[in-house]
């Protein structure tokens, strides 16, 4: 399915038509972390299935609406639940969550992950602010006639995490009881966690942690110009790391333990990006 620049607007459309509000910023939230949305003021909520050309959303915890609303005065619109890969959408169809939001006028998107860690100086619990990802495994949301009306056919990848969001990113950090760390975070497309001899080979190849979600984001607001920031909450050692099985609850128990903290730095970072 080639999607038209009409396609993406005629979503975008629908939901400024349900609100005054004209975000700034976008955000998408990973696992566990729709505590954070409750921290919208005047929220107004419009669940995903009632708009013309979105997509659904099917994975756990994730609730499938879009929150529009203000934190410390910033105008935000918050995705409570994201698309994988894994959920059987493909690569080209990833591109919609945030074109739709770049039509919503945002310059500066903030996303969240849950995320196994390969560097074995991580813990459960810590966040790894993203300088960087490898995405080794095929296709782009990008793929595909051009949409120009976003961006140009070959584009620039090399600072895709805008260095100066991770700048306060960092400052904020200090005040925050989360131990923080930055790094490289590498797809894997799921939904099978990995193999331990994939996580040495990551980990050879200078991933810090890995996850089933973020770059596909990533990737179109690079195209379409939007400053990008992103955060890997650690909630397990990845497979092979620690003994024993990936999963089994570890996943959304850590990530529910660290929701309120996060929710807190993630409401400073919002306030002086
Ligand atoms: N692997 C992939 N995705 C994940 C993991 C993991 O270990 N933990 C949370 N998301």
């Amino acid at each position: 399915m080639n999607y038209t620049y009409e396609h993406y607007k005629k979503s975008a459309d629908y939901i400024l038509s349900r609100t005054s509000i004209r975000p700034e910023i976008g955000i998408i939230l990973g696992t566990g972390l729709g505590p954070f949305a409750q921290q919208i003021e005047n929220p107004v909520e419009i669940p995903y299935s009632e708009i013309p050309n979105f997509l659904t959303s099917s994975a756990p915890g994730h609730a499938g609406k879009f929150i529009l609303g203000t934190i410390e005065g910033r105008s935000v619109a918050c995705m409570s639940g994201r698309f994988h890969f894994y959920e059987g959408y493909d690569m080209e169809q990833l591109s919609i969550p945030v074109r739709v939001l770049k039509l919503l006028g945002i310059s500066r998107l903030v996303l969240t992950n849950a995320a196994g860690a390969v560097n074995t100086g991580y813990r459960p619990g810590d966040v790894m602010i993203i300088s960087d990802h490898i995405k080794l495994y095929g296709g782009s949301p990008m793929r595909g006639p051009n949409v120009e009306q976003f961006g140009k056919r070959f584009f620039d990848v090399s600072d895709m995490y805008t260095a100066a969001l991770r700048d306060i990113a960092r400052k904020c950090a200090e005040s925050s009881p989360i131990r923080f760390h930055e790094g490289i975070y590498m797809f894997f497309p799921g939904p099978q966690f990995e193999t331990p001899a994939e996580i040495r080979a990551a980990r050879v190849l200078g991933a810090d942690a890995i996850g089933m979600s973020t770059v596909t984001e990533a990737l179109t607001a690079a195209h379409c110009g939007l400053s990008v920031l992103a955060f890997a909450l650690i909630t397990n050692m990845a497979a092979g790391v620690k003994k024993g099985p990936v999963g089994g609850g570890e996943v959304e128990e850590t990530a529910s333990k660290v929701a309120s903290a996060f929710s807190s730095y993630m409401k400073s970072v919002i306030s002086r990006i």
